[in-house]
């Protein structure tokens, strides 16, 4: 996992909006737009990669302060960059939007903050890779404080049998070409489609969460369900 990611970190971006069919950013608008993060709270991002969801939480929510971790620091360097290039405080601050992020290297199955210290939790295209997912999402649950949401986008199956169809088949015969092609990363590709099919559907995620300890856990699907925003809300009082 670490060496596909940190081999593939400076055309990742460009990975990114191939793999999405270039509905990406359209599905990180819908994540936004279903996020419950406030002004007060305080955001862990989860899988954080080069930053884009980070970045898209700050300016879209301005929350109090946001923590982008991954487990590629090559990644990290690469969202670092990205802040860099943002216009500084007076006192000399990397912020984006005016808000602080800080950037650490964290397994998301072992995570290395207190219980209850993170009013959000938010992750894109992270649980899919993570070789132990009720490990890790009960990691993401303990960090939350009761009433905390976790927000996960994913790639997930289309309810629709005949655009399912049409789906796994451009997963199968054109993606791994096409990527290959562009990014001359073939087997990253193959990894992708693999995964994309192996992974659970919408009710299967949800109950993954559930059994993790959320709560109320709801879904919303994005270009016919090829991929899903689930917010999952962990109980109150519930440690
Ligand atoms: C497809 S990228 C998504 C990055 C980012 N969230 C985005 O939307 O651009 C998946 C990320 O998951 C990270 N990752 C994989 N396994 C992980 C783990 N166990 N803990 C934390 N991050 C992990 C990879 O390093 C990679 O940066």
């Amino acid at each position: 996992m670490k060496d596909i990611f940190s081999s593939i970190t400076k055309k990742y971006e460009r990975f990114n909006v191939i793999s999405s069919f270039g509905a990406y950013k359209l599905w990180l608008a819908g994540m936004m737009r279903q996020a419950p993060i406030s002004l007060a709270d305080d955001v862990l991002d989860i899988a954080g990669g080069t930053g884009d969801v980070t970045f898209a939480v700050l300016r879209a929510s301005h929350p109090t302060h946001i923590q982008c971790t991954d487990l590629v620091p090559e990644m990290l360097d690469v969202a670092r960059a990205h802040l860099a290039s943002e216009p500084r405080t007076p006192a000399g601050d990397a912020t984006c939007a005016g808000v602080p992020a800080a950037f650490e290297v964290v397994d998301a199955q072992d995570i290395p903050y207190a219980d209850e210290s993170y009013d959000a939790a938010i992750m894109a295209y992270g649980i899919r890779n993570m070789p132990d997912r009720p490990r890790a999402l009960f990691e993401m649950y303990r960090v939350l404080k009761p009433g905390g949401a976790l927000v996960c986008l994913e790639f997930s199956t289309p309810p629709n049998a005949a655009w399912r169809a049409l789906y796994n088949f451009y997963l199968k015969h054109l993606i791994p070409f096409w990527g290959g092609l562009i990014t001359g990363d073939k087997a990253g590709f193959v990894y992708l489609t693999k995964s994309i099919k192996a992974f659970p559907d919408q009710q299967g995620l949800a109950n993954l969460m559930k059994q993790a300890g959320f709560a109320e856990v709801t879904w919303k699907n994005y270009t016919g369900g090829i991929a899903a925003v689930h917010v999952a809300i962990k109980p109150e009082g519930e440690r």
